[in-house]
């Protein structure tokens, strides 16, 4: 290892003021746990909505002045224990040479999806400096006008979830195209794969680099493969990402409708995993081996219910999961409904926890 491998963030965890994240990804003891919400940079918020509409979605993304003021938004706004850089999954496609749109009401659009070997191999592992260099810049920024309160979360899209958009050339309820290529060509659809896993762990080691103090990977949808399928072509990625950043950074390994990969995961360097709504705490504890840190999982549609509804049901969570080796969140991203005042009760009922 020679001294580049070794990155101090330039404020170093120590100088955290508010390292309930950090701890609670150690193991540690504490006095409640932290919460943050998975979008909590979104539409949900009125000053992000003003912002989306003078900005389109990649100019927002590309614009570290504007990345990091949408990223600080909900920490003033709802003060959440953790900040997650404003950015999408879909930045590392598009570095790849791959073009995606992002149209409204309709989401992501690839116009040429991924269709064959030939295909697969246009698509190429970049120079990140050079093509994600706004985002390393975000953070950079990001971390100044934090100014040390929260810590600072960067995130990529599984290899899979990437995938998915990439062959099906656009969201799906099932992704059957996506499923189909890996099935008709696994050679084609593990190359493919392979470069991803590649870029996004360039990606996250620059990350951390310019100073995020964990990760995520969002495996949104994991949950379309059979458990077998799940090994071969999301979980053996996702695990090459978590062994090249576990001794650099905290790894939280999120993959929605995954439950039945938790014992796998538990087994890994992960620091922590994401659970949604379907899975119980105890099944989750027991499937993870009881002695990972957990995160989740609020039903997002849950915050709909009356603020006392909220706050209840977020104390019986904390109950479920127990305030050690957990991390509050939701299940899944925070929906733009969902109003900011019941936003902020989910955000202050965990605060509350055990006064
Ligand atoms: O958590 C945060 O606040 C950080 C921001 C964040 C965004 N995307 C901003 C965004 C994060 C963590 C993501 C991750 C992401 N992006 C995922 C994984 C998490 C998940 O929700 O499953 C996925 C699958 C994407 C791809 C993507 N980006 C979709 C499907 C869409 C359109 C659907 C939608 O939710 O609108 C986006 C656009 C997007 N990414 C928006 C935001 C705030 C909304 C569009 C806009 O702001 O104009």
């Amino acid at each position: 290892m020679n001294n580049n491998d070794i990155q101090i963030p330039p404020s170093g965890v120590r100088g955290l003021k508010n390292d309930l994240f950090l701890k609670a990804l150690k193991g540690e003891t504490v006095q409640r746990p932290p919460v943050w919400m998975m979008r909590q940079a979104g539409r949900y918020l009125p000053e992000f909505r003003e912002l989306r509409d003078k900005y389109d979605f990649f100019t927002r993304c590309e614009t570290p002045e504007l990345a990091a003021e949408i990223t600080v938004q909900p920490i003033h706004r709802i003060a959440p224990d953790a900040a997650i850089l404003f950015s999408d999954i879909l930045v590392v496609p598009r570095a790849m040479g791959i073009h995606v749109e992002l149209k409204d009401n309709l989401g992501p659009i690839i116009p040429n999806p991924i269709r064959s070997l030939a295909d697969v191999h246009k698509v190429y592992v970049p120079d990140v400096n050079e093509t994600l260099g706004y985002v390393f810049d975000a953070v950079k920024l990001t971390k100044e006008m934090l100014n040390d309160e929260v810590p600072l979360i960067g995130f990529a899209g599984s290899p899979w979830t990437i995938f998915c958009y990439a062959v099906e050339g656009k969201g799906s309820k099932s992704f059957d195209t996506a499923k189909g290529f890996c099935f008709s060509n696994p050679a084609a659809a593990h190359t493919l794969l392979q470069k991803i896993t590649d870029t996004t762990i360039l990606y996250l080691k620059e990350k951390v680099k310019s100073g995020v103090n964990a990760v995520q990977i969002f495996d949104s949808w994991g949950g379309m493969l059979s458990p077998v399928d799940y090994q071969e072509f999301s979980w053996k990625y996702i695990n090459q990402i978590v062994d090249a950043l576990a001794d650099i950074t905290p790894v939280i390994v999120f993959g929605k409708g995954c439950w039945f990969a938790l014992g796998e995961m538990g087994k890994s360097r992960a620091s922590a995993l994401g659970v949604d709504w379907t899975c119980s705490a105890r099944n989750a504890r027991y499937l993870s081996g009881g002695n990972i840190t957990l995160q989740g999982n609020f039903d997002p549609s849950r915050l709909l219910s009356p603020i006392p509804t909220i706050k209840k049901m977020v104390h019986q969570m904390i109950d479920e999961f127990g305030k050690d080796k957990y991390i509050v969140n939701l299940g899944h991203g925070i929906l733009p409904n969902i109003p900011v005042d019941h936003a902020k009760a989910f955000i202050d009922a965990v605060k509350e926890y055990g006064n």
